[in-house]
């Protein structure tokens, strides 16, 4: 027997695609696991009215350990048309899957490094003072609260009489008084202080574990009092225990616009659900974008591993395939980081740091072309061509 199962979760389209490739990799450079296959997303939504079955639940507290590929979200009204007709008008609501599943083990530390590999095209370059551009080295890792906030879930159209009279006891509900329960929506910003806390323990931790500099608090305290408030006030006091560490604080509205202007400045930047989905993508953006976007969702027991990007639909099908596998094979590194095979991870970024330098295999988005059954005449490389690139780079 292997010396870890792990819970192979392609889902949805490209996520299909990509996981498969992020295996062969983990097999390439002698990771020692069998994998299960589970099932998530939208065949299950349509089939049974619930997108993350509990077999996919009872696997993952077995083995503990996840790849994830993507999942195809739609909005509610949307994904009930396309329940199978039984299932129409039986009161299903669709739901993300991996916002269930992050909540259902209570992954709450989520870690989205974005880091620059040298040579790659997609990098985020400024232009100098003097004429001619630079192109600043970014190393951010985005640790985002994982399970609360405005993802608490806890939302209502047309709120019954009992939330209203709850809101009430606020003076700031009489402005909304006059309006009708069935025109109003309310979505909920839940921060416990237990939530705040660990997240920031793990973002300062993870500064000093990899030698960085500061911590940046990236929230809305001058607005969100209550919420992006708590956070800060955590951060100060989870900041005693780290003086070598600076504590930074920055409001997400600022922090959107300066990380264009001197990414190069910030490190680990810890938010809260909603900004910390924003900044993960606004980083990733400087760094080649969701091909490479990668990310871990860690809890106490349970830790899946996941790209961000989605699951594309449109590409799934395309023969040969030509999405870009290197999120997903990131993904996997970081889930090697996390049971401490540190050595086969490096191993794994070292040789996609490689491929992306010498430039020559590469999918259509580092060519900056369109995605399409044309990409690899003009000249980009398949999925599988780069998996096998990174494979034969392995030490
Ligand atoms: C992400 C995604 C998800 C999220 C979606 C697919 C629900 O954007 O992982 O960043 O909002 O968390
Ligand atoms: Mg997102």
């Amino acid at each position: 027997m292997a010396k870890y199962t792990v819970v192979s979760m392609p889902g949805d389209g490209i996520g299909k695609v990509v996981l498969p490739e992020a295996v062969r990799v983990l097999d390439a450079v002698g990771f020692d696991a069998d994998y299960v296959h589970a099932e998530i997303g939208w065949e299950r939504w349509i089939n049974d009215g619930n997108p993350l079955p509990q077999a996919t639940l009872d696997l993952l507290k077995r083995h503990k350990l996840g790849l994830f590929g993507a999942i195809t979200s739609k909005p509610k009204g949307e994904a009930a048309k396309e329940l199978r007709p039984e299932l129409r008008d039986k009161g299903f609501v669709y739901y993300s899957p991996i916002v269930g599943l992050r909540q259902a083990f209570n992954l709450d530390v989520c870690i989205r490094p974005c880091r620059s590999f040298p040579g790659n095209p997609l990098n985020f370059i400024r232009q100098k003072a003097g004429g001619g551009f630079e192109e600043p080295k970014v190393d951010v890792a985005v640790f985002r609260q994982n399970t609360e906030g405005l993802y608490a879930g806890i939302e209502w159209t047309d709120p019954p009489q009992q939330v209203r009279d709850a809101l009430a006891t606020h003076p700031k509900f009489k402005a909304f008084e006059h309006v009708r329960s069935a025109d109003l929506a309310i979505s909920t910003r839940v921060f416990t202080r237990n939530a705040c806390r660990r997240i920031v323990e793990a973002a300062f931790r993870y500064a000093k574990r990899h030698g960085y500099h500061s911590v940046t608090v990236c929230e809305k305290p001058n607005v969100l009092r209550e919420t992006s408030g708590m956070m800060e006030e955590v951060a100060k006091q989870v900041h005693k225990d780290y003086a070598e560490i600076q504590l930074w604080s920055t409001n997400i509205d600022a922090q959107m616009m300066w990380l264009t202007k001197n990414p190069e400045d910030y490190s680990v930047i810890v938010a809260g659900n909603m900004f910390g989905d924003i900044v993960s993508d606004a980083f990733a953006g400087l760094v080649g974008g969701l091909g490479f976007a990668c990310s871990a969702n860690i809890g106490d027991e349970v830790a899946v591993f996941e790209p961000t990007h989605g699951s594309a639909p449109k590409y799934e099908k395309l023969d040969p395939p030509i999405v870009n596998p290197i999120a997903m094979i990131l993904s996997a590194a970081m889930m090697l980081d996390h049971i401490a095979e540190t050595d086969k991870a490096k191993a794994v970024r070292d040789a996609i740091a490689s491929v992306v330098k010498e430039g020559k295999v590469r999918t259509y988005d580092m060519m900056r072309i369109p995605g399409g059954p044309d990409s690899i005449s003009k000249g980009a490389a398949t999925t599988t061509q780069v998996t096998d690139a990174i494979i034969a780079r392995l030490g």
